[in-house]
């Protein structure tokens, strides 16, 4: 078979096991697997496969076609400016929690060596994004998951970056003060589980997932710890109340920010001590 009949054949197998984009899945996938740009895919698309190569490309696909999540196949995925190691350890960062950067970063532009404290870090992607593009930032991530904060501090490794690490639960045991609190924790409601896709709902941790009332319990204790901004990603359908939360906690400035598609996705407010 030659490449292209192999990409060919890969993409078929992909829409029939109803991947959502499964060209460029397939591209990534034996991309990857191959050694290749995607663009080589295709000025090499008349070249014959080695044996070797058809077997490397097999078990991407196949894990792929399982529906797992393609940052898992392939291992790693970018964000931002990092490119970040991802597996079943940690949920795969998605692009809306770029604009939770975008604000942070926003609210942090006069602040002089800002400390700040990223809750339920997961592959560590919001912390090591903040101290990548504020080098000067302090920057401290929690998670209640071991084997995220083991993923979170590979990450910061690999990428050669400096963050601490505190496995608690939320704030619990940290103290500040810090010029901003960040977290995008856990927002599925335990009814949506079942209508999530199997990308998400097979094979993504349930407790990076599933709503537990974090938002609530974080809204009360991030004012322990700040004397700043309060940012958390929110449910599209959760604007009003998580606003209505901060209100009536005595957080000012609580203002919310829309995602690329138009939804409410962000929410923040100042706490001053
Ligand atoms: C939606 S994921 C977000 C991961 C990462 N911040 C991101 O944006 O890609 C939520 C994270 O919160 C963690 N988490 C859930 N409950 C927690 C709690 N009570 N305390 C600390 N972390 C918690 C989960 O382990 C998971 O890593």
């Amino acid at each position: 078979m030659t490449l292209g009949e192999t990409l060919d054949a890969a993409t078929d197998y992909l829409a029939s096991r109803g991947v959502e984009q499964p060209r460029l899945d397939a591209e990534r996938l034996l991309a990857r697997a191959l050694g290749l740009s995607r663009i080589e895919l295709y000025t090499q698309h008349d070249r014959p496969l080695t044996n070797a190569e058809r077997a490397a490309a097999r078990e991407p696909v196949r894990r792929r076609g399982a529906r797992e999540p393609i940052a898992y196949v392939l291992g790693d995925w970018d964000f931002r400016r990092l490119t970040l190691r991802t597996d079943r350890r940690a949920l795969v960062p998605r692009p809306e929690t770029e604009i939770v950067v975008d604000r942070c970063l926003a609210l942090l532009d006069d602040a002089e060596a800002p400390h700040v404290v990223d809750v339920g870090t997961g592959t560590g992607a919001i912390a090591l994004a903040i101290v990548q593009e504020l080098p000067d930032a302090h920057v401290t991530a929690t998670d209640s998951s071991p084997e995220a904060l083991a993923l979170a501090r590979e990450n910061a490794q690999a990428n050669g970056l400096d963050i601490h690490l505190v496995e608690t639960d939320l704030l619990e045991g940290v103290e500040g003060p810090f010029d901003l609190v960040v977290s995008n924790p856990p927002y599925v409601l335990s009814a949506e589980v079942d209508s999530l896709e199997p990308e998400v709902r097979d094979w993504e941790p349930r407790a990076a997932l599933v709503d537990a009332g974090q938002t609530e319990r974080l809204v009360e204790q991030a004012s322990r710890v700040l004397d700043g901004w309060l940012v958390l990603e929110i449910h599209a359908e959760r604007a009003a109340h998580v606003t209505g939360l901060l209100e009536s906690a005595g957080y000012d400035g609580v203002h919310v920010t829309r995602d690329l598609a138009g939804r409410d996705r962000i929410v923040e407010g100042r706490w001053t001590s």
